[in-house]
């Protein structure tokens, strides 16, 4: 069966860019000149998936206006034959179909996905976490949905990581397959230290999941951080079902912390044709300056 919902859980309070997220949702962040839940949201519609719901929480209203119409807005650029301007603020309403629930309290990312499961009824689905970019060409989504549709499996995007990284994702073990890229998981474990870390296989923010990952995630109880842990529910869902893992190297761009999220900034725009060349002899200038 062809996927056709995702989840994308955008709750959380986002207290490392604080202040900027003080009145507005990390997940409205510019990187560039979009927010960065909307290159989420186009890297979903690129795999095929058309039903889109957003997890949100107080406070985070600007998220459901950004995916809805805005008639004044429309209006006013129509007015000033702002035509292209105006094109591109009615695609984003008419990117998908999007849906919005709130999770009424920050328990977890466990917690927040299962907020979804009357949205998601019997289906497969897809969650990706708004805090991991994909390179626009990146065809982790695609591939992991491919494999889904051929083996039924739950499937989680990996990408390795240096010892020092591995305690700020959650980590798999795995055995080998004959697919190169595929593995089978044999465990998972949330932001464990390097010592007890099964591999260096990081979980990066992708996953697909079949509807009976709810009756797991009813079941957690407070793990890592007190929070519920969707990596738990993987954990105990290990037990009874396969989940395989898609191991990819490239194009994976973290905006969870402030460096990366600059870092990320960069090459966006240096991968931008209309801003490339004025952006790189900025960074000439002040490479000069400053190394
Ligand atoms: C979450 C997940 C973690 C995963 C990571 C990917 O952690 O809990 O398993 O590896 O996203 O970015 P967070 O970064 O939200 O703390």
């Amino acid at each position: 069966m062809k996927l056709s919902k995702a989840v994308i859980p955008a709750a959380g309070l986002g207290t490392r860019f604080l202040p900027a997220t003080k009145a507005q949702p990390k997940e409205m962040l510019p990187v560039v000149d979009k927010p960065a839940i909307q290159y989420v949201v186009e890297e979903a519609i690129g795999a095929g998936i058309n039903n889109i719901l957003i997890i949100t929480g107080r406070g985070k209203r600007s998220l459901a206006d950004h995916f809805d119409r805005s008639f004044e807005l429309e209006h006013y650029l129509k007015r000033a034959n702002k035509l292209d301007e105006l094109n591109g603020v009615i695609e984003i309403s008419e990117l998908a179909n999007f849906y919005f629930a709130r999770q009424p309290e920050p328990l977890g990312l466990g917690n927040a996905i299962l907020i979804s499961q009357s949205y998601v009824a019997n289906d497969s689905f897809v969650v990706l976490l708004a805090d991991d970019l994909m390179a626009p060409e990146s065809t982790v989504l695609r591939e992991m949905s491919e494999i889904h549709s051929k083996t039924g499996s739950a499937i989680l995007a990996l990408k390795e990581v240096s010892q020092d990284e591995i305690s700020l994702y959650g980590c798999v073990g795995f055995e080998k397959t004959d697919d190169s890229n595929v593995v089978r998981i044999t465990s998972v474990v949330e932001k464990p230290d390097l010592r007890t870390a099964p591999s260096n296989l990081a979980i990066m923010g992708r996953y697909i999941f079949n509807s009976d990952i709810f009756s797991y995630l009813a079941e957690l109880k407070p793990g890592k951080m007190g929070e519920l842990q969707l990596t738990d529910a993987i954990s105990s869902y290990l037990e009874n079902s396969e989940v395989l893992g898609y191991v990819f190297t490239s194009g994976r761009y973290d905006i969870g912390n402030k460096v990366d999220y600059l870092r990320t900034n960069f090459e966006f725009a240096l991968n931008r044709s209309d801003l490339r060349e004025d952006f790189l002899v900025i960074l000439k200038e002040l490479s000069d300056k400053y190394l």
